[in-house]
This record gives C-alpha cells, structure tokens and sequence, in this order.
C-alpha cells in the first residue's frame, strides 16, 4: 500500500471502571460465569487504557459504575453520538437494560441537548460504526434492524446494514474497526459476516485491511484508533506489522480480565462526537 500520512485528532471518550464487574450469566460464547475474574486486576488493565488516551492527549470521562450492573464496564453499549447527537441504546438482554438509563442520565447532566431515547433495540457502539462517509450496523445478535433506520433518521447520515453470523463476533465492534474516520479506512474480519454484507464491504472499502481469524479470536478487531494511535488487544500480533505498513502506530493493551465479559478495547470506549 501507498504511505500515506496519518493524523492523530484529540478524542473525546466516556469510560465506566470495572469496579463492579462480574461474569454471573452469559449472553455471549465469551461469558463464563464458572471461570473467576480478578476484580483489582480488571481495574488496572482498565486504568492502563484510561492513561493511555490521556497521555496522548484525548479526554477521557468517567460513568460511575453501579454494583448491580456488571457489564457496565462496556461503555460503548450506552448510547452513540455524532454531530453531538445522542441516540440512546435499548440493550437486547434485560441483565444490561438499566444501563441505558445511565447513559442517558449523564448526557443530560453534561450539557447534549439533542438525546433521543431509542424505540428499537440497539447496543450503542456495539453495532455501530461510524466512517466519515457512513454509519455502519451490525444485526444478528443484538441491534434489531429496524434501529437502523431510526440512527439514519437521528443522525442524517447514510447507515450501511451488515449481517453478523457468527455468535463469537456479537456485536459489529468485535469484527470491523473504524481506523481513519477521514477516509473511511477501515479493518475487518470477513468470516464474521454474511456473503452478502462481504460483499458490501468489499464494495465500500476496497482496500480495507483484512484480519485473520487468529487475530479476530483474539478480539483484535476492537480496537480504537484516534487516525494514528491504533490501540488494540496485545494478543492480535498479526495485526501489527499490517497496521504499521498503512502508516499506523498499534499499541498493544492488555485486557485480559475483561475479554472474559466478551469485550476489549473498543468496548470499553465510548466515543463522544461533538462535530
Ligand atoms: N458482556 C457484554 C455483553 O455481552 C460485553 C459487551 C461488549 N461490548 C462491545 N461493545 N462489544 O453485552
């Protein structure tokens, strides 16, 4: 691939700390609740991300957790915003859905004033993605496809629908990753998508890093780039050398604890888009 020369911009982020997670029932391949977790662990794996961004210049606020809602930890489930327009999520299991009130909760405190609460069910950044030209959706597992419409009506923007067909890749954000929103590059795993949608995104993005399954197992897809900085889980070593070719800088994390709640990186990371 040509070089080309990547830009990193300031992000801002919403975070939730993992003082309260647990794995105490499955709804996704991930989740055993059988295997323990190591609570002050998951915190420090956490508190190493929340640092990270920090220091490379991205804000990063903070969701109080809530004892009761273990997942809460996954932030970018809660909403989603762009154009600083909130679309609230309708979480698929009834274990989640309190969390969505959270989330609406601190965008009202936090001066958003256009928040539309959800008809349809949708797990905020969990199944969407958003490019500069699209907004992309996953269905299968979790968002209803009639959410879709309703985030192309919030947002004003095209959304693209992708079928996810493989119960490990749940949500969109455990199989494609958004790596420059300026010019739509993006990374995926095909096997975690229908041949159609396959070959929807080869259409859109011809040139999109593709991922092997190694790395796609690894939960390498979620990751989150600020248009340089690609952090994703150290376990995704196949993906490294490919990034760095593209211009990217990859920063391993180590998110060992959380991926046994079926998430990493991106999970964690709400991304607050102001404009
Ligand atoms: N245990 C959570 C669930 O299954 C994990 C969510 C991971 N988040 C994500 N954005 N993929 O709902």
């Amino acid at each position: 691939m040509d070089h080309v020369a990547r830009r990193a911009t300031p992000r801002r982020y919403l975070m939730c700390p993992p003082v309260h997670f647990k794995v105490t029932y499955s709804i996704n391949p991930w989740m055993d609740p059988a295997k323990p977790v190591d609570v002050p662990l998951a915190v420090a794996q956490w508190e190493d991300l929340r640092d990270r961004y920090r220091s490379l210049g991205h804000t990063v606020e903070e969701l109080e957790p809530r004892p009761d809602l273990p997942d809460m930890v996954f932030a970018a489930n809660g909403a989603t915003v762009v154009d600083g327009r909130v679309l609230g999520a309708s979480f698929a299991y009834p274990e989640r859905q309190p969390e969505a009130a959270a989330h609406l909760e601190w965008f009202r405190a936090h001066g958003f004033r256009h928040v539309h609460e959800p008809t349809h069910i949708n797990e905020g950044e969990g199944d969407f993605a958003v490019t500069s030209s699209y907004v992309l959706a996953g269905r299968g597992f979790r968002a209803s496809p009639l959410s879709h419409g309703e985030a192309q009506e919030v947002f004003g923007r095209p959304v693209i629908g992708l079928d996810l067909v493989d119960p490990r890749y749940y949500h969109l954000d455990t199989a494609l990753a958004v790596l420059d929103d300026a010019t739509d590059d993006v990374m995926y795993y095909p096997g975690a998508f229908s041949p159609g949608s396959q070959a929807v995104l080869r259409r859109l993005f011809p040139d999109a890093l593709i991922a092997e399954e190694p790395d796609a197992v690894a939960l390498g897809l979620n990751a989150v780039s600020d248009g340089l900085h690609v952090l994703l889980p150290q376990a995704a070593v196949g993906l490294f050398q490919p990034l760095r070719d593209r211009g990217y800088e990859p920063i391993g994390m180590d998110l060992s604890e959380l991926l046994k709640g079926g998430g990493s990186v991106k999970c964690c990371t709400q991304e607050l888009r102001q404009h």
